[in-house]
């Protein structure tokens, strides 16, 4: 193996915390980036250098870049922003602009199923953003992961589950998707980042079959032995219920646009995409392992 040098992002999140360790334990150098060190202390006692700021900070970014082989780009968000997709478009832009000043080899970035056409709207579009930045610098070789809608955003309506007994989201109940589990997206981010990079790649993480929210309604059901129904809330309650928890409008918006966008689209596969690997966590087993234990 040959040991590279690897920038990770977000590195305190779900997704690029768990592919840095995976690289950490391939042997390779990790450079972590959290705006709190405390949460990256598991990182660093496995070797990673931590890289203490904020991802807005071109400064910081170029340093961390400087001499890299690849960085994981993922951008998480300020939800209480009141432009969400430029603040979103401005980190990416800002991702763009270091790897053109330090002429970093190759990224991967975490975009969105559905990032490919305009059609597709919310918070599936402004990945699209941050994809064309990305491919619009010569010198990087760039790979959208674009990843499904994680089972882990059934969180969101831990609350309802728990006082409602069902599973009631600004969704449609029984248009199919693809969804997978952010250890899933990790996973795949892991295998593209040792493979030798292209110069603009496009890859697809489906779901391990098509799924609609009204089957893992049944799943829970099953699971807790008694009924759990599925309905479909309205959009404006839920705008108000993202809002009361910090969120601003403009996010709570783009939230409901990219579901509404799920729930008349359904599948959103770019025929265009070089590859597509499918998802291995079976929603029985997340149910299991991560919903019903919320529900107790
Ligand atoms: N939800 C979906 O269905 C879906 C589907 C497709 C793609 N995606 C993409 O996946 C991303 C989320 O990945 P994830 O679940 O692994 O993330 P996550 O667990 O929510 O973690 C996000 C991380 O980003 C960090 N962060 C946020 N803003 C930052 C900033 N300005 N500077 C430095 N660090 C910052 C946070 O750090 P702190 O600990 O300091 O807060 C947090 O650790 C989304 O943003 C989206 O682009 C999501």
């Amino acid at each position: 193996m040959t040991k590279r040098i690897y920038v990770i992002t977000s590195a305190s999140g779900r997704i690029a915390g768990a592919v840095a360790s995976g690289l950490l334990r391939a042997g390779h150098e990790v450079r972590a980036i959290a705006r709190d060190p405390e949460k990256l202390r598991t990182l660093a006692a496995q070797g990673a250098t931590v890289i203490t700021g904020n991802l807005t900070d071109r400064a910081l970014l170029e340093h961390a870049f400087t001499g890299a082989d690849a960085a994981l780009l993922l951008i998480s968000g300020d939800r209480a922003s009141r432009d969400f997709r430029r603040y979103f478009a401005d980190v990416g832009a800002g991702y763009a602009a270091a790897a053109r000043a330090t002429r970093l080899p190759s990224a991967l970035f975490v975009s969105s199923l559905g990032a490919h056409s305009e059609r597709h709207r919310g918070l599936v579009l402004i990945h699209r953003d941050v994809e064309l930045a990305l491919d619009d610098v010569p010198t990087l070789a760039t790979t959208h992961l674009r990843a499904p809608f994680f089972y882990e955003n059934l969180f969101y309506f831990t609350h309802a589950m728990k006082t409602r007994g069902g599973l009631f989201t600004p969704l449609e109940p029984d248009v199919a998707i693809d969804m997978g589990a952010t250890r899933d997206v990790a996973a795949l981010a892991l295998r593209l980042l040792a493979e030798p990079a292209a110069r603009r790649t496009v890859h697809e993480l489906h779901g391990v079959r098509p799924l609609a929210l009204r089957e893992i309604a049944g799943v829970i059901a099953a699971q807790l032995g008694r009924a759990f129904p599925a309905d479909r809330t309205s959009r404006g309650d839920h705008i108000e219920l993202l809002v009361q928890a910090g969120a601003s409008y403009d996010f709570a918006h783009l939230m409901n646009d990219a579901w509404d966008t799920f729930s008349t689209v359904g599948l959103m596969r770019d025929p265009a995409a070089h590859a597509a690997t499918n998802a291995t966590t079976r929603i029985d087993d997340f149910v299991r392992e991560h919903v019903l234990p919320k529900l107790a």
